[in-house]
């Protein structure tokens, strides 16, 4: 049986320039490197500098994705914008996007879900590939987190850090199996009743102020491994795939704690994991496409691979995406 396929056709990535590392840190809050890698494993992380919007972010992670797909932007016909730190209440950033890639044709929005918004992207704009809405669609995962962070609160303001990724989606015929090439299986999830565990402290609607991110770490913590390991199972199961059959698990990059934590209960071989927090710390939406990139460049991420992404955060949302590279 014929049916239609989001392939992926390239990957990119943007960092800022600016790196501020734990070091630097401790000489801002009370805290060290130690404390923060012990806990987390993040030793860095890129801060965008003043004037550089989550627009610019997206758009340099998203010119390095079309090149790599040897597509132009005019090709483009969809594009999705995972960000929680969008440029302004609106328009949507993606349509910024879109306009400072020079389109005027197709359609953007952006899509909400915190840390989940890649997961929640890529499905979203695998429905839209498979039910012909589109053919050719860019998404991206791009945040400027620092804007949004109480930068003397010790307790978040190590967390995080900003930066872009993206990928290329194209329809294609497969046959139905999980042999094709292209998303097999996405899960996506949210509970709102753990809103209160991580959110930001204001918005249009509430105080007319942007506000900052407060979170209960040990809770969030406390939830992150289940409702990970929750999602994940459900995709080897709507696929009959399992652990083994896994080449890359490419998990949303938020703690080492959690995604080892997270990558034990399933089973997933400790060398199949993807981590590339250490640079970037949590960047939320761009964390997953972050470190597909550098595993796609890195030669590590190979046509024919089995490859799971997944991610948690703020609402609850969480989701999972199996996709054959
Ligand atoms: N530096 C030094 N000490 C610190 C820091 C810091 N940056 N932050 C907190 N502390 C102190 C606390 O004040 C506390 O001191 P006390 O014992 O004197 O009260 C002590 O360290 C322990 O604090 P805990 O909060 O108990 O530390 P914990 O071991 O839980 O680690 C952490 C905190 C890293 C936030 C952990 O709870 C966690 O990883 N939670 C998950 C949160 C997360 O990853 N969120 C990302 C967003 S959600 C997502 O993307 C999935």
């Amino acid at each position: 049986m014929t049916v239609k396929r989001s392939i992926v056709l390239g990957t990119g990535s943007y960092l800022p320039e600016r790196r501020l590392t734990n070091e630097d840190l401790a000489q801002m809050v009370d805290t060290s490197d130690e404390w923060i890698v012990q806990r987390t494993g993040i030793r860095a992380r890129h801060i965008a500098a003043e004037g550089e919007l989550t627009s610019d972010l997206a758009v340099a992670a998203a010119r390095k994705a079309l090149e790599a797909s040897g597509v132009d932007a005019g090709d483009i016909d969809l594009i999705i914008l995972a960000t929680a730190t969008p440029d302004n209440t609106f328009p949507a950033t993606a349509v910024t996007v879109q306009n400072k890639l020079g389109l005027t044709s197709g359609f953007a929005f952006d899509v909400h879900a915190v840390c989940s918004g890649f997961v929640y992207a890529v499905a979203t704009a695998d429905a839209y590939l498979r039910t012909g809405m589109a053919r050719r669609a860019l998404v991206i995962g791009a945040e400027t987190f620092s804007r949004i962070l109480d930068w003397e609160d010790r307790t978040t303001c190590v967390l995080f850090g900003d930066g872009a990724g993206a990928v290329v989606l194209e329809a294609a015929d497969g046959e139905g199996t999980t042999a094709d090439r292209g998303v097999l299986t996405s899960h996506l999830r949210s509970d709102g009743s753990h809103k209160d565990k991580l959110y930001v402290d204001g918005g249009p609607s509430s105080t007319g102020t942007v506000g900052h991110l407060r979170m209960q770490g040990k809770e969030v913590f406390r939830h992150a491994v289940s409702m990970v390991t929750d999602v994940v199972e459900a995709a080897f199961e709507a696929t009959g795939t399992d652990a083994n059959a896994l080449d890359w698990f490419i998990p949303h990059q938020a703690n080492r704690r959690i995604i080892d934590a997270s990558a034990k209960k399933l089973g997933i071989d400790p060398a199949k994991v993807v981590i590339t927090l250490e640079d970037h710390g949590n960047t939320s939406a761009a964390s997953i496409p972050l470190a597909l990139d550098r595993a796609v460049r890195d030669g590590r991420v190979a046509r024919g691979d089995l490859v799971m992404l997944e991610a948690m955060g703020g609402g609850f949302t969480w989701g999972a995406t199996l996709l054959r590279w």
